[in-house]
């Protein structure tokens, strides 16, 4: 990212301790969107920091609903296409589904089957890890496609939170590290 811009974007990240849960320290990070100059940074720091070569990227894949704000421009930066990882219920059949759990709760992702082809690799993109129960439930339905991730690419990784293997495994790129 570069020493500056690294500063820039977190000066606008915002942290709301105990929402939406005690004990957890909430980072925001949409006032970087509604900055024209941080939002501007952060997709260009996303592609110039990428895990992996774009020619090792058929497609990428945004986390409802904060990944797709960023996994859309990205993929567009890119010239590759974007495919929607929802949150359970809202995609019409057939999907696949993967239940997890993560920092402040449990979930349910799916994809629609025709969204992600055998043999493709996935660049999944979200705005932050911090167990990586949602990133690896990810992994497992883009796998459960046939396909494979290529790598992950986050804007905040929380550290001090043991992040599971499969996605250490991975190359994974994260802007800003932060506790
Ligand atoms: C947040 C965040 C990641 C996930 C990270 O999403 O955007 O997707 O939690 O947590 P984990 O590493 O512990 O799994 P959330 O489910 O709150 O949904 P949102 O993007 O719709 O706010
Ligand atoms: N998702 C999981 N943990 C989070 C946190 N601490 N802040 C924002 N989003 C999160």
């Amino acid at each position: 990212v570069g020493e500056e811009n690294a500063e820039y974007l977190l000066s606008l990240i915002r942290t709301i301790p105990g929402f939406p849960k005690e004990g957890i320290n909430f980072r925001d990070f949409m006032p970087v969107l509604a900055d024209a100059k941080g939002l501007s940074i952060l997709i260009d720091a996303l592609a110039k920091s990428l895990p992996v070569s774009p020619d090792e990227i058929d497609a990428v894949a945004g986390l409802e609903s904060r990944g797709f704000l960023i996994g859309v421009p990205l993929a567009l930066h890119l010239g590759k296409g974007f495919v929607a990882i929802r949150k359970a219920g809202k995609l019409p059949p057939p999907t696949k589904r993967m239940e997890y759990s993560l920092e402040y709760g449990t979930a349910a992702i799916e994809v629609e089957d025709q969204a992600i082809r055998p043999g493709e690799r996935v660049l999944v993109v979200d705005d932050l890890i911090a167990t990586g129960g949602t990133a690896q439930a990810a992994e497992k339905l883009i796998q459960e496609h046939g396909a494979t991730v290529a790598g992950f690419s986050f804007v905040m990784e929380l550290t001090g939170i043991p992040t599971p293997a499969s996605i250490s495994r991975h190359k994974r790129s994260s802007l800003l590290t932060m506790p």
